[in-house]
């Protein structure tokens, strides 16, 4: 592929996206993660309530579907997510006892991990688990568990897929500060409990004109001694012209970033075209427009590559 060839010549290991059944099956949407994208991350398909919808019933079409069309193109996938708070089936966050908690922990990670075993580079096992000021987020996880319940997944994980890179991800980790301090702080507290913990991933959801301090935060995360990833990049702009250019730059700055961090993996655009952000076409954070032409921002990546 063009972008992830030039990225691969630098020394990282992929230039990805997200993507998902509506986009793998779109014609034109295929053809650009095939050209472009080393690594696919599903954008939903394997989270906890497309997987396991109600306890112990499993469905895996949609991410079976993600997943071999990775294979037949010989790309890698970054599973994403095994433990989060968000897209959390009810009969999840509506167990009170700690034993079940962890039982079913356990059962969704090992049941996951174990279907794709050999299949996947990395997991984002656990997802979002800071508030902004760097502590523990509130979730039925938390609040049954403490801090163990992401030991608990990560071991799960590794016991189902030794080879899998295993990661904790989150948002705003794009700047010093609270959170990324308490990022760091977290990754040192599991390391010292030998919880299996190979990378964190820094999603890099941003606005344009904020991309000026990631390559010194990426260098802080990789200080903690694991791999570094830009997982779900994207840069809130609008349609205009202007901020179409600053947007540019932006997507210039954050590429360069992971290059210039010897520890950085790799980066994963959340989608192929502004048609299908999350962020809504009017926000136009990706690096193709609504009609599939490569706009500004992916000259900006293409000529930090070059
Ligand atoms: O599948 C249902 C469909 O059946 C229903 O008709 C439709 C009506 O609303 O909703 C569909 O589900 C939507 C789902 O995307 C699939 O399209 C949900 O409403 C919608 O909330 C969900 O949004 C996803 C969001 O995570 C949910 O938290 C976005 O696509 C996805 O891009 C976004 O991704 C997250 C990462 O996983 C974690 N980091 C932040 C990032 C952006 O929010």
């Amino acid at each position: 592929g063009l972008l992830d060839a030039k990225i691969k010549a630098k020394g990282k290991k992929y230039f990805g996206s997200a993507a998902d059944p509506g986009t793998i099956n779109t014609a034109i949407d295929a053809t650009i993660l095939t050209s472009d994208f080393g690594a696919y991350t599903p954008e939903n398909s394997m989270k906890w309530d497309a997987t396991e919808p109600s306890r112990g019933a499993f469905t895996f079409t949609n991410s079976d579907a993600l997943v071999a069309f990775a294979q037949a193109h010989g790309r890698l996938v970054r599973g994403h997510t095994l433990v989060w708070h968000n897209q959390l089936p009810s009969w999840v966050s509506s167990i009170t006892s700690a034993a079940t908690l962890t039982t079913v922990i356990q059962n969704h990670v090992t049941t996951l991990v174990s279907r794709y075993k050999g299949k996947i580079y990395a997991w984002d096992v656990v997802n979002e688990c800071l508030n902004e000021d760097g502590s523990l987020r509130s979730s039925v996880f938390f609040r049954l568990l403490g801090e163990s319940f992401i030991d608990i997944a990560f071991k799960a994980a590794r016991a189902a897929d030794p080879a899998a890179k295993l990661y904790i991800n989150d948002f705003n980790l794009d700047r010093p500060g609270s959170k990324t301090s308490g990022m760091v702080a977290l990754v040192g507290r599991l390391k010292a409990r030998g919880v299996p913990i190979d990378g964190i991933g820094t999603q890099t959801h941003i606005s344009i004109g904020n991309a000026g301090t990631i390559a010194g935060n990426l260098q802080t995360l990789a200080n903690t001694g694991l791999d570094v990833a830009i997982t779900e990049l994207d840069i809130a702009s609008s349609t205009s012209s202007a901020d179409q250019a600053q947007q540019s730059s932006d997507y210039k700055t954050v590429a360069k970033a992971c290059l210039a961090v010897s520890r950085c993996v790799g980066i994963t655009t959340w989608g192929v075209s502004d048609k299908d952000s999350w962020l809504t076409a009017a926000k136009a954070p990706l690096l193709w427009d609504t009609n599939f032409v490569r706009k500004p921002a992916y000259t900006g990546v293409d000529s930090a590559f070059s």
